[in-house]
């Protein structure tokens, strides 16, 4: 009676997916659970949106002078923080920085220390030229910085789904938390006192299209 209940269930959920065109529905476990799974909103014919915005993000490193729309960066860190995390920790911190002045001043301090960088070519700013940063700061303690990892690449992908282009930024982050004069700009993103910088991620719209660097597929291996 039971195994009854739940295949006819089963079938009103199959039937319910098989009337939208685009869903595609794991039906083959009806009988045994009556759940629906991995519904795919947005695969086409031969279209998947989510595997064609992974497959086309690049890292940006040149920017047009335009800021990114406040409603924009929102989503991008909407997404973000809908990461999973462990236990659902969400061990990190997000900042979001379009104030000029901010990037303007902390590159300063970085071109005092790096002088060669002021000859380069379309050098605007130490964070990829972008006209917006988001900061990610995790536990001092070393812990959750997988979360906040997987907390970034959402960020990008949202950030390339929208038209924007993004850049993770180590080296930018290292310097701020390296050279004391940059202290000022650390504090102004007020973290908790057991929180550090892991990471930045430079974001704008993008002024380049380069070409994607090669990947190492020999590195991924099916088990016998
Ligand atoms: C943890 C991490 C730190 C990175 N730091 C920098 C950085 O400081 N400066 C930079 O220009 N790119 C940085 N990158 C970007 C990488 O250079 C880039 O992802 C890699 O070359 C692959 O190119 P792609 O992103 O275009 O596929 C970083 C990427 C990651 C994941």
């Amino acid at each position: 009676m039971k195994t009854l209940k739940h295949f006819i269930l089963g079938l009103c959920v199959c039937g319910t997916a098989v009337a939208g065109a685009s869903l595609l529905t794991a039906c083959g476990s009806a009988g045994q659970k009556g759940t629906v799974q991995a519904v795919d909103s947005t695969e086409t014919a031969d279209k998947n949106v989510v595997i064609e915005t992974i497959m086309a993000r690049r890292s940006i490193r040149k920017y047009k002078d335009q800021p990114v729309e406040r409603e924009k960066l929102e989503k991008v860190v909407n997404c973000g923080i809908n990461a999973p995390s462990g236990m659902n920790r969400q061990p990190w911190q997000v900042r979001v920085v379009d104030d000029e002045d901010y990037i303007n001043g902390v590159t300063e301090i970085y071109k005092q220390k790096n002088p060669m960088v002021v000859g380069e070519e379309g050098f605007k700013n130490m964070f990829r030229n972008a006209p917006a940063v988001i900061f990610i700061a995790s536990p001092k303690d070393g812990s959750g910085q997988l979360d906040c990892g997987l907390l970034g690449e959402n960020m990008i992908l949202a950030a390339q789904s929208l038209g924007l282009g993004t850049c993770c930024l180590g080296g930018p982050v290292r310097f701020m938390m390296d050279n004391e004069e940059a202290a000022p700009y650390i504090e102004r993103l007020q973290l908790p006192e057991d929180y550090t910088l892991l990471y930045a991620i430079a974001i704008g719209y993008p002024d380049e299209s380069p070409e994607a660097k090669p990947r190492e597929a020999g590195k991924v291996q099916f088990v016998k």
